[in-house]
């Protein structure tokens, strides 16, 4: 399959539903394709959400355990009507507060879209991305639109229109090229079916937030162990990992270096991940820099692009540094976790 591009302004990103390449892109989702497009965390993977044929295109595309339900985005909060059946008054605040934005809400469902969309659960879970490029594309198409993340299953979502070619090139009718996406991590998913409202995945908006406008919400037990069953199904799924095995180091610079210099001595290649401040701490074959560690919302930023450069040569041992998990670094840590199959090592444990 042909997989067409199109470049919309990156400079002027306020790309309106009337630009050719916007309406272009709207026709394909219109006729049942599959088109890749930047939101503000990354990168999603959309088609009509109320069509079987052109959802189960999705989840050919990438590969995606049938199991797994999909997002639904939508450009005006009036959509909600169509599918959901009740929005609890935390929800509403939710949605007054922070859409369009970075924030998922998993409400109670009614008919009207497609049952692929919400892998047989009686919820569906919606957002409106706050990126120009995906709101002029969905008042174009007029249509709801499925969206997972760009990426084929269990690689890195992506965060640059390059990595979408990468993973779905031939795979998919089109990609809408907006540039780098902005958060860098996928958004925080909130199951709102429940009095108190649950975070089944940590994401762009943090729980310090959403706490500062509903008082309480609690994590899902799977975020704070992970040898508990998630409610979210995506959750369950090895995700994010580079090709080499990965290693969190908590501690400091030094006790990472020694990581470092014992597989060296083995004569292994070795990459790490690290920060502006630290880069120049370590001797390894490959030093990753991944935003600024005094400001977290930069290394959440980086953190997909720098796990898909170790794999731009061949590295046998990968190490990262670790995060503080306060405000988006909740986010950042559970995918690193993902990424290095949960093996961390903490040097206090050492002391
Ligand atoms: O930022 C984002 O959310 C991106 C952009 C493209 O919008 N999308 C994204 O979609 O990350 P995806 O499919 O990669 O992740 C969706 C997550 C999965 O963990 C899925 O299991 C969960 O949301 N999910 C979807 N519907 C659900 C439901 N009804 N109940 C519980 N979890 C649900
Ligand atoms: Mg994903």
């Amino acid at each position: 399959m042909d997989t067409k591009i199109w470049v919309v302004d990156r400079v002027d990103k306020n790309v309106a539903a009337t630009s050719p390449q916007i309406i272009e892109a709207a026709s394909y989702l219109k006729k049942g394709e599959v088109v890749a497009f930047p939101t503000e965390t990354v990168y999603g993977l959309g088609a009509n959400a109320r069509s079987d044929d052109a959802v189960l295109k999705i989840y050919e595309a990438k590969g995606r355990p049938s199991d797994n339900p999909l997002i639904v985005h939508i450009a005006d909060s009036k959509q909600l009507q169509e599918f959901v059946q009740e929005i609890p008054d935390y929800a509403q605040k939710l949605i007054e507060h922070f859409w369009p934005g970075p924030l998922t809400l998993v409400l109670p469902k009614k008919n009207g879209l497609s049952t692929y969309v919400t892998a047989g659960l009686e919820t569906v879970a919606v957002r409106m991305p706050a990126h120009p490029v995906a709101l002029a594309l969905l008042k174009a198409s007029q249509l709801p639109i499925a969206a997972p993340s760009a990426n084929l299953s269990g690689k890195p979502s992506p965060t640059l229109a390059k990595h979408v070619e990468q993973d779905l090139k031939g795979r998919i009718a089109g990609i809408v090229d907006g540039g780098p996406t902005g958060v860098g991590v996928e958004s925080t998913v909130v199951d709102c079916t429940e009095e108190i409202p649950v975070i089944l995945r940590p994401g762009g908006v943090s729980k310090e937030e959403i706490e500062a406008i509903i008082g309480q919400v609690c994590y899902d037990q799977n975020i704070l162990d992970e040898s508990q069953k998630p409610k979210s199904p995506g959750m369950k799924y090895t995700h994010y990992a580079p090709d080499a095995p990965l290693t969190i180091v908590d501690g400091s610079p030094e006790f990472l270096q020694s990581f470092i210099n014992r597989e060296k001595r083995n004569g292994k290649r070795v990459g790490v991940l690290t920060t502006e401040e630290n880069k120049d701490k370590y001797e390894a074959d490959r030093i990753i820099i991944c935003g600024k560690r005094s400001d977290l919302k930069t290394v959440a930023a980086h953190l997909y692009d720098a796990l898909r450069k170790f794999n731009e040569e061949p590295l046998d041992v990968l190490f990262s540094e670790s995060f503080p998990r306060e405000g988006v670094g909740q986010a950042i840590m559970n995918r690193l976790l993902k990424a290095a199959g949960h093996k961390i090592v903490a040097q206090s444990r050492f002391e």
